[in-house]
């Protein structure tokens, strides 16, 4: 018996660690209707024609070779020319995942942390365990907002950054101007940076005072993470970049070029479909948008006539974090492998962080009819037949 390292004992990713009891009861003759990961493809969702049909000229011509380890320098010039910083400001990642990986190698040495968001992507909280420093997060108040005091008070002397999720996954949450103003004053307060993860920006779907943090970050260094996968409807590309806003310094961004150079590039036709993307027009949003408004009625609907069971409107992405008012199940986990029986896939609440009470993450991209067939299984679990 080869015994793992310990390292990777602390590494989990719960969205997908609740599919493997899922198959185990598909195979039990279960039809399952799979509410837990955030891809739109199995849905019939698809990147923008413009972007796919760079991919394939990019196939047919010569981008075999190991792209510059820092990006391909057409991309980087677009990328720069959107987020308003220097093209060496800019690095591209294999998806945002890739980039959150570097950010926690270049700025967290053992000990130390980035203070995260709760409830937050899964992500990062696996990141913090392998930087083998303290994990920690600031609150939200009952609506999902950022709770300042909070933020304020976890701040310690082993905090190296703040993240801000926004539109936030898992909750859904757009952020209001207000808040995320304050968290740039307590930010500049403590001379603490900004991982301002961008990964939904393009995916609000109300009229909000929805507002970027590069926009409005004053002198505190932020650095952007962006992608492919949700804005551009193409996860399966695994593309995405970070970008620094401010001043960092240059040793950060040298940290950065030698952890790209060490995984020597990222390919490079699907580099091609991002320059594409960013040169292209944006007609998808708005029919994507349009399209997961349509569920989230059903959502919002749906929940609301189901007793025991609350969430907050999201305003964009594509999640919503539901709560269960009920002592039935003793714990998240206990609830959603009750699910499981029924046919319906979710994420346990504290695969977010440890958010108390229980919670489930679900996606509203499925159809109307899809959506409707797995609320229907979950009245029936929550009534108790
Ligand atoms: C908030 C957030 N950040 C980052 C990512 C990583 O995305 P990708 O690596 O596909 O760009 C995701 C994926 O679901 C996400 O939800």
């Amino acid at each position: 018996m080869i015994k793992p390292s310990m390292r990777s004992e602390l590494v989990s990713y719960p969205i997908r660690d609740i599919v493997v009891e899922a198959k185990r009861l598909e195979k039990q003759g279960i039809k399952m209707a799979y509410l837990n990961i955030g891809d739109p493809a199995p849905f019939g969702f698809r990147p923008p024609k413009h972007v796919t049909d760079a991919v394939i000229e990019a196939a047919r011509q010569n981008y075999s070779a190991y792209a510059p380890s820092e990006g391909d320098p057409e991309l980087r010039k677009e990328i720069a020319k959107c987020e308003g910083v220097g093209e060496g400001d800019v690095f591209v990642t294999a998806g945002l995942s890739e980039g959150i990986d570097f950010l926690f190698q270049a700025l967290v040495d053992p000990g130390r942390n980035i203070l995260l968001p709760l409830p937050a992507y899964p992500l990062y909280s696996t990141k913090q365990r392998l930087s083998y420093g303290p994990l920690d997060f600031y609150g939200c108040d009952e609506n999902y907002e950022p709770n300042i005091d909070d933020l304020r008070k976890k701040i310690s002397p082993y905090t190296r950054a703040i993240l801000v999720i926004n539109p936030n996954n898992p909750t859904g949450k757009v952020y209001s101007r207000k808040t995320l103003e304050k968290i740039v004053d307590v930010a500049g307060e403590y001379k603490l940076p900004i991982i301002a993860d961008d990964a939904y920006e393009h995916i609000i779907l109300d009229e909000s005072d929805y507002v970027n943090m590069r926009k409005i970050h004053k002198d505190v260094p932020i650095v952007s993470g962006n992608s492919l996968s949700k804005n551009f409807i193409y996860p399966g590309a695994r593309v995405g970049y970070v970008a620094f806003h401010g001043n960092w310094g240059e040793e950060i961004k040298d940290a950065m070029q030698r952890l790209c150079n060490q995984r020597l590039s990222v390919n490079w036709e699907m580099q091609r479909g991002y320059i594409a993307a960013l040169r292209g027009p944006m007609d998808h949003v708005k029919a994507f948008n349009a399209e997961l408004r349509k569920r989230r009625d059903v959502l919002m609907r749906r929940v609301g006539e189901i007793e025991g069971l609350h969430v907050v409107k999201p305003g964009g992405a594509f999640y919503a974090f539901v709560k269960v008012e009920s002592n039935r199940w003793k714990s998240d986990w206990e609830f959603a492998r009750a699910l499981l029986k029924k046919g319906v896939v979710v994420v346990p609440g504290s695969g977010f962080g440890p958010v108390g009470n229980i919670y489930f993450r679900m996606v509203f991209l499925p159809s109307v009819e899809q959506l409707n067939g797995a609320f229907d299984k979950i009245e029936e679990m929550m009534k108790g037949k």
